[in-house]
């Protein structure tokens, strides 16, 4: 047998890490991160009865259900391994006070009502604030053209309370008022809903990424904006304040949005707090990604995968997604 020659001139020795990336087989066994289904919430949005859901234009696929029609769509999601829905309301009647997002009739309670008898598995969140039933399409009680804090939260509570009532596990208020966590902790408990579970939206930037949101929900603000609540995209310590607030007034799950300009607040919020965190893609990555898709400038299942991807390597545990369907038949259809 010849002896084997030594190699010469190989290019010396150094760690050679594309010895790992070599084939599929090899890349999926050392893969560190994982888009899993069961992490997924779907967002939905419900409004005042109507036979068939309607489109919406501003996000394209994305429909309104109602009460009557949303009981259809838990059960599908149901069987698509959808494990949970948050819910965004639309006022049947708008007023200076939001009133209609606490009746006990408005499409949200109903359409809870409804998921809970048709898709007993199905975990319901319900978005709490009250922009898209306010005629100022502020998220709060407007007093001399400023939005009342206080005031806010009592209304908050209310509409947990209410949400709580028809069977939502969890409640989460993205209004921004300071001390609504506790607010709402505590209507909470005195109508004996211990139980309920707030996911709170903790750290939410005024951002430019909510405009189809907004068109959907017809709750852009009348006058002014919202910095006057939301948190200065600029500031990345005051975002873990409001996190830490947020889990001391007794938040079960922090949330940040909108999710691909806050990676960093993801990984330090992962190492700071124990607490379950999600992230929110919102309405205005979505349309980036579905337009640019549509413009032929990005593939749009590889745009939504490594999009997500990034957001759970930078720590969220759960994700908030208009994609969720997407990425749940795309994994059924397997590579
Ligand atoms: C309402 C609310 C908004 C979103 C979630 N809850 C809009 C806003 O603050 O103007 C954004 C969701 C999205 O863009 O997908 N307070
Ligand atoms: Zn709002």
């Amino acid at each position: 047998m010849p002896a084997r020659s030594r190699p010469r001139d190989r290019g010396g020795s150094f760690p050679r890490l594309r010895r790992l990336r070599r084939t599929a087989a090899l890349r999926d066994w050392v893969a560190e991160t994982a888009i899993e289904v069961r992490r997924l919430i779907y967002p939905v949005f419900v409004g005042p009865d109507r036979a068939e859901p309607e489109p919406i234009p501003s996000m394209r696929g994305i429909r309104r259900y109602s009460p009557r029609t949303v009981g259809a769509l838990a059960r599908q999601l149901e069987d698509e391994g959808i494990r949970a829905v948050l819910l965004f309301g639309t006022a049947r009647r708008k007023d200076a006070e939001g009133s209609d997002a606490w009746s006990d009739r408005g499409a949200v309670p109903e359409s809870v009502r409804a998921i809970r008898r048709d898709a007993p598995e199905l975990i319901v969140a319900t978005d709490v604030c009250l922009c898209a039933y306010t005629s100022h399409g502020h998220c709060g009680v407007v007093r001399r053209r400023e939005v009342d804090n206080d005031a806010t939260t009592e209304r908050l509570g209310r509409i947990a309370v209410a949400h709580a009532d028809a069977g939502a596990h969890v409640v989460a208020p993205s209004a921004m008022m300071d001390g609504q966590v506790a607010r709402i902790r505590r209507a909470l408990d005195e109508a004996d809903h211990e139980e309920t579970a707030i996911l709170a939206y903790a750290t939410k930037h005024a951002s430019a990424f909510y405009g189809p949101f907004r068109e959907a929900e017809g709750s852009t603000p009348g006058f002014g904006d919202r910095r006057g609540y939301q948190m200065d995209y600029r500031n990345g310590r005051e975002a873990l304040r409001e996190m830490e607030l947020d889990a001391a007034e007794g938040a079960d799950l922090l949330m940040v949005k909108p999710a691909l300009t806050s990676l960093d607040l993801l990984a330090r919020a992962r190492r700071r707090f124990a607490l379950p965190i999600a992230a929110f893609q919102v309405s205005g990555e979505f349309a980036m990604i579905t337009a640019a898709a549509k413009a032929g400038a990005v593939d749009e299942r590889a745009a939504v995968e490594e999009t997500l991807t990034a957001i759970r390597r930078a720590g969220a545990d759960l994700i908030v997604s208009y994609f969720a369907r997407d990425v749940a038949r795309w994994q059924r259809e397997g590579r």
